[in-house]
């Protein structure tokens, strides 16, 4: 299978002029609006990825029987395009983002994509679109790499062809407060993977299940749901679609273990590494609810936060599950928190140098 293709480039012929994207771009909020191309790569057994295409961002055709409307094999990634303070954009270890991807291919019966083939589509479409690339505080180009089963068949089997596509979304904070601590429910009545299922792989299925347990945790009055392990309902495992963190005595950072049924996130390795080279100590185990309410009452848990390419790190301040309400602390921002958070940010924003190799500049 050949690892590269040449794109054909079809330009949007009507692009958004530079004043309404000026007017898109002065609030974006989170993945609402798009830039005027996006890629696609068809697959077919037996023939491998062809036709790739540059083309103008817009509906795609599907067959009613398309085989991923109704088996839902379907897989996807979130990276960040930032625009540094030179003008020049980078990317933050995007590999990290292919390997995944094609880690999640595996698990649903899907095709690899080669990882530079995932890279050269990013690159194709960030050079047409880099107009769309906000230089605000907080904000940036996130890009949603997708691909899907494209059958039209209705038996259960993997599929034979997918289509991938590649968009991208001008965005500033994933949760509308910004960096105000969010509220969380702990959920014991869903659980959002179980060993041996597809926690660890980013598919749209572990999502769709996800939402009813979030719709219940906003009828709690609460912002998000926290998923505990499907075995004891006693783990913690994450947040909504993101990893979780904890801080202990102001110094020991704590997250869960990747066990399978957690999403491996790229953020989250990333503070792990960071936090080493801030001075803190890091353990990756198991928590569980219990530990969490016993050191927020004791004030040994100092601050908890969530952490996604999406939400960055956002502060968790108020816990409540079936058991009662707790808080983190003072339920604010914490100093920790806040200092990793400034530390990531400021290597994605390329406002500090790049020790670890991670960004990849366009
Ligand atoms: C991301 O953080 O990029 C995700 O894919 C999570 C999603 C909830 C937006």
């Amino acid at each position: 299978m050949s690892s590269t293709l040449d794109f054909e480039i079809v330009p949007a012929t009507n692009p958004r002029t530079d004043d309404e994207r000026a007017a898109l771009m002065a609030d974006p909020g989170f993945g609402r609006i798009f830039t005027d191309h996006m890629v696609t790569i068809k697959y077919a057994d037996g023939k491998g990825w062809y036709d790739a295409q540059l083309q103008p961002y817009g509906p795609i055709s599907l067959d009613p029987a398309t085989s991923a409307l109704h088996y839902g094999q379907e897989i996807f990634e979130g990276l960040k395009v930032y625009r540094h303070p030179d003008g020049e954009l980078g990317l933050f270890r995007p590999e990290e983002n292919a390997r995944r991807f094609n880690r999640s291919a595996a698990r649903l019966a899907m095709p690899q994509l080669p990882e530079e083939l995932f890279l050269e589509s990013i690159k194709v479409l960030v050079e047409h679109d880099q107009k769309w690339v906000p230089s605000a505080p907080e904000t940036s180009l996130y890009l949603r790499p997708f691909m899907f089963s494209t059958d039209p068949y209705l038996g259960v089997r993997p599929a034979l062809e997918y289509l991938y596509v590649l968009i991208a979304s001008p965005v500033g904070a994933y949760f509308p407060r910004g960096v105000q601590p969010v509220s969380v429910w702990l959920s014991t009545d869903y659980t959002r993977a179980a060993p041996g299922g597809t926690g660890e792989a980013k598919c749209a299925g572990n999502y769709a299940a996800s939402l009813v347990a979030q719709a219940q945790a906003a009828a709690q009055g609460c912002d998000q749901v926290v998923w505990l392990d499907a075995i004891e309902h006693k783990y913690i495992e994450e947040m909504g679609g993101m990893n979780l963190y904890f801080i202990l005595d102001g110094t020991t950072l704590v997250t869960p273990e990747l066990n399978g049924s957690l999403l491996p996130g790229v953020t989250r390795d990333s503070i792990l590494q960071l936090a080493g080279e801030l001075g803190l100590n890091t353990e990756v185990r198991r928590i569980s609810t219990d530990e969490w309410r016993e050191t927020a009452a004791n004030g040994r848990m100092s601050e908890a936060f969530a952490c996604g390419t999406a939400a960055v790190i956002t502060p968790v301040g108020t816990v409540k599950g079936t058991d009662g309400e707790f808080q983190v602390a003072d339920g604010g921002p914490g100093e920790v928190t806040m200092k990793l958070r400034g530390a990531l940010l400021d290597l994605q924003h390329g406002r500090t140098e790049d020790t670890h190799g991670w960004i990849t500049r366009l």
